[in-house]
């Protein structure tokens, strides 16, 4: 990239997303640059054909070109047509998956020095409960007195604000810290998190493409003021996607603790899952089985989903059963009322069963 470019590409840096206040840039919206004789030409990228601040957008690049003595031709493209062109400046082929483990390696690790361990929190297939444990296991290593940071990687559906009690609560602080704007990431319950839902509602993340999910990503771990945590936990979106190969490829992971349901035909998504996790290098710290059983108001212990799965899974793949948690409608209430269970209901069963996992997660990842 020429040194013009280059300087090019720096004043635009300023130009942000009004909501969401990241860079253009950042976002990969601006592409294609050019510049000859004092004349620019871009192409910006709308992340959607009904993008709101088109207008707003257009003139500040434009304000900021013709402040440096360019004239420029811009060339306004949406999402839906803009698949083939190269983002500017940028080395990686960012929603592009690893063809095998060693360019899984190569690509570029960030450092994350002030954070001890990272925990990703994932399954092979939805709705088995991941942002309930991600959410409990964060309270219990922070009742246990770690500090603990939370990150929503689910983009597209984050549950991290509601479970929380975070949501409608406003959206984190920006402040500046000489050039680089830092993101003061939201706080609830002793734990630091930050998540897309706190920036853009779930029907405009929706209409997000690869890239600009992977920026989002990289940017809540670059620009976010973490303050120096024992453990983050990562909240993963359900499945093997890019969303996960990003973070295994681009932070060093001390492990993933792998949520599943007792149902048998569960392994299924545990093998996928190991053999993802596997390829990426990334350790397998231990199966959890969610809604393991539920306890009747006789005492009595119902296998409601089956019996056996996590249990079977572990097995299988010589992992640990990290623990086993009840399904109990406390679980549900409190997470959909923005308390972890785990801090409403220190006694109840499934509470004793997150910390326990934590207390897991401790010993595995010791400080
Ligand atoms: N042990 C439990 N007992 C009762 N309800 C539970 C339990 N675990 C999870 N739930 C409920 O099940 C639903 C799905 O859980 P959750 O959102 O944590 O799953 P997920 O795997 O993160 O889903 P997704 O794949 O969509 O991200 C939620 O309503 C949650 O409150
Ligand atoms: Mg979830």
């Amino acid at each position: 990239m020429s040194a013009e470019i280059q300087k090019v590409l720096e004043a635009l840096a300023q130009v942000a997303d009004p909501v969401m206040h990241i860079p253009l840039t950042s976002l990969e919206m601006i592409r294609d640059i050019q510049v000859q004789n004092k004349q620019v030409s871009l192409t910006v990228e709308l992340t959607t054909s009904s993008y709101p601040h088109r207008q707003k957008v257009q003139q500040q690049i434009e304000s900021i070109l013709q402040g440096l003595g360019y004239t420029c031709h811009l060339h306004i493209i949406e999402k839906s047509n803009a698949q083939s062109s190269s983002p500017a400046g940028k080395k990686h082929s960012l929603a592009k998956p690893a063809q095998n483990t060693q360019e899984a390696q190569a690509a570029e690790q960030m450092p994350l020095s002030n954070i001890k361990h990272i925990i990703l929190v994932a399954s092979g297939k939805g709705g088995v409960g991941k942002s309930t444990v991600a959410v409990n296991l964060a309270a219990s290593l922070a009742l246990s007195g770690a500090s603990v940071g939370l990150l929503d990687a689910d983009i597209y559906g984050p549950s991290v604000p509601i479970m929380l009690g975070l949501d409608g609560k406003g959206q984190p602080e920006m402040i500046k810290e000489g050039e680089e704007q830092r993101i003061i990431p939201m706080h609830a319950h002793g734990i630091e998190a930050i998540s897309m839902g706190f920036f853009v509602p779930p029907d405009v993340a929706m209409a997000w493409r690869g890239p600009m999910v992977h920026s989002a990503l990289l940017q809540f771990m670059r620009e976010v003021a973490w303050s120096d945590l024992d453990y983050m936990v990562m909240d993963l979106p359900p499945g093997t996607g890019d969303i996960q190969m990003t973070l295994a490829q681009r932070v060093k992971v001390s492990g993933s603790v792998v949520v599943t349901t007792p149902q048998l035909v569960a392994l299924a998504d545990v093998i996928r899952a190991k053999a993802f996790f596997d390829k990426l290098r990334v350790p397998i710290l231990g199966v959890v089985e969610n809604m393991s059983y539920f306890v009747g108001d006789d005492g009595k212990k119902y296998d409601i989903f089956g019996s056996g799965g996590g249990a079977h899974a572990a097995e299988r793949f010589e992992l640990p059963l990290l623990a086993e948690i009840p399904l109990a409608p406390e679980v549900r209430i409190q997470s959909d009322d923005g308390t972890p269970v785990v801090i409403s209901h220190p006694n109840h069963p499934v509470s004793k069963a997150f910390m326990g996992l934590a207390q897991k997660v401790r010993e595995m990842c010791p400080l």
